[in-house]
């Protein structure tokens, strides 16, 4: 199966970010997890990521063309407030699922709100790179 990983606002400064939170890992470590397990299990992914409200968008538009099986998306504090990328997901056909690394329902109030995770077919919190991995696997069984 082919799978879309893609990552908001901030995340590529995992390493640096508050890493009492987010812990040591850089993005890339992150992604080299994920692929590591994708190749074992036979599967494909892509990664990307960005600061960008816009570029995420148009990220989930493109893997509707691209006949992707599925997209983990970790939106970031986009996942507070973005109705424009809650649309984008509701738009496409490809299932989605919501990551975070930080367990979010035990921080602030303001993390508890997620206006993108009703259009995923579920949401994965405070697993760190791991809940990318959950993610893959919610996709795999829901199909
Ligand atoms: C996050 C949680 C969000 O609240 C925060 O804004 C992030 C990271 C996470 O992965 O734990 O940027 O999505």
């Amino acid at each position: 199966m082919k799978f879309n990983i893609i990552h908001g606002p901030n995340l590529n400064f995992l390493g640096i970010r508050e890493p009492e939170i987010y812990g040591h890992q850089t993005l890339d470590d992150i992604n080299q997890e994920i692929m590591a397990y994708a190749m074992e299990n036979g599967h494909e992914v892509s990664f990307f990521q960005s600061n960008y409200e816009g570029a995420i968008i148009d990220h989930i538009q493109a893997a509707h063309f691209e006949k992707m099986d599925g997209i983990v998306i970790n939106p970031g504090a986009f996942t507070h407030y973005s109705y424009a990328i809650h649309d984008a997901l509701k738009s496409v056909s490809v299932p989605a699922v919501e990551v975070h690394l930080s367990a979010v329902h035990q921080r602030e109030e303001f993390r508890k709100i997620s206006v993108t995770a009703p259009a995923c077919i579920g949401q994965i919190s405070g697993f760190g790179a791991d809940s990318y991995i959950l993610g893959i696997l919610a996709v795999i069984r829901h199909k």
